[in-house]
């Protein structure tokens, strides 16, 4: 076998050593049993994800993060009940508007992976406007996930890459991993260094499954609507303690 071509500048995972992941993604998993133990409905459980989410991102700011991949729902979510996905849609438009000044003021840049057209045209457009007013900001990017799914982005990129060969814009021997990445919805993101699930499920439910290649991984009992700073702290303390490897010895 050839050996694998040194990551560019811009995938680098972080630093063997490196104490802080430059690229953090989050499974917010849980939000419904929160709200079962209160004996509250479900969407009160989203709703306290929602300010999760703010928690964390300011968290994730202030901790240096430079990226924060977020699943907010997954393309396998449109199975549930259609008063708990209008429910999601609803809140995703609320504290997209709620919150847009204050990400605009920590610099927060605004990027989107998965098929969102799907929620229909005023949320799309409404999506769209806030990534293009939050364009200039370096900070840190905010990745949300939205009617993603892992496997129908890396066929996404298969039938692209097919497309070109066809049309012979490439050689089929050209076709190698940095091709196929670049393809991807992540592209020119740094190379994802930490991924946590949240509420103690331990499986990746069809997220990032490319990209966490040789991500670090943080599983936690913690359900999401109790994930907070201390949480995200925890979790990169985990990520700084570990020897990463990258097949090397
Ligand atoms: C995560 O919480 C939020 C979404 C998947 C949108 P869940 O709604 O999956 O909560 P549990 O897993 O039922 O507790
Ligand atoms: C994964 O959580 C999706 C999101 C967090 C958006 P799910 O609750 O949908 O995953 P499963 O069904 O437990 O695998
Ligand atoms: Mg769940």
């Amino acid at each position: 076998m050839t050996p694998a071509a040194a990551p560019n500048e811009a995938e680098r995972p972080a630093k063997e050593g490196g104490s802080v992941p430059r690229h953090v993604a989050i499974i917010m998993d849980g939000n419904g049993r929160w709200a079962n133990k209160r004996g509250l409905p479900r969407v009160a459980g989203h709703r306290a994800g929602a300010e999760a989410v703010r928690r964390t991102l300011r968290a994730a700011v202030k901790n240096g993060v430079e990226v924060l991949t977020l699943y907010a729902f997954s393309s396998e979510n449109w199975r549930r009940p259609e008063e708990e996905v209008s429910d999601l849609k609803g809140l995703l438009g609320y504290y997209l508007e709620r919150e847009l000044d204050s990400l605009a003021k920590e610099g927060v840049k605004l990027r989107l992976i998965g098929d969102y057209e799907a929620f229909g045209p005023d949320l799309s457009k409404r999506l769209e406007k806030a990534m293009a007013s939050l364009q200039s900001n370096r900070r840190l990017t905010l990745v949300v996930a939205l009617n993603y799914g892992s496997r129908a982005e890396i066929a996404a990129a298969a039938r692209k890459l097919a497309t070109k060969a066809v049309s012979g814009e490439i050689e089929p021997a050209s076709i190698d991993e940095e091709a196929l990445g670049s393809h991807l919805q992540t592209h020119g993101l740094p190379e994802l260094d930490l991924l946590i699930r949240t509420s103690g499920e331990v499986r990746l439910s069809n997220f990032l499954l490319w990209q966490a290649a040789y991500a670090e991984l943080v599983f936690t009992p913690t359900l999401w609507p109790d994930f907070d700073e201390a949480e995200l702290v925890k979790a990169i303390e985990q990520f700084a303690a570990r020897e990463r490897r990258f097949g090397g010895r």
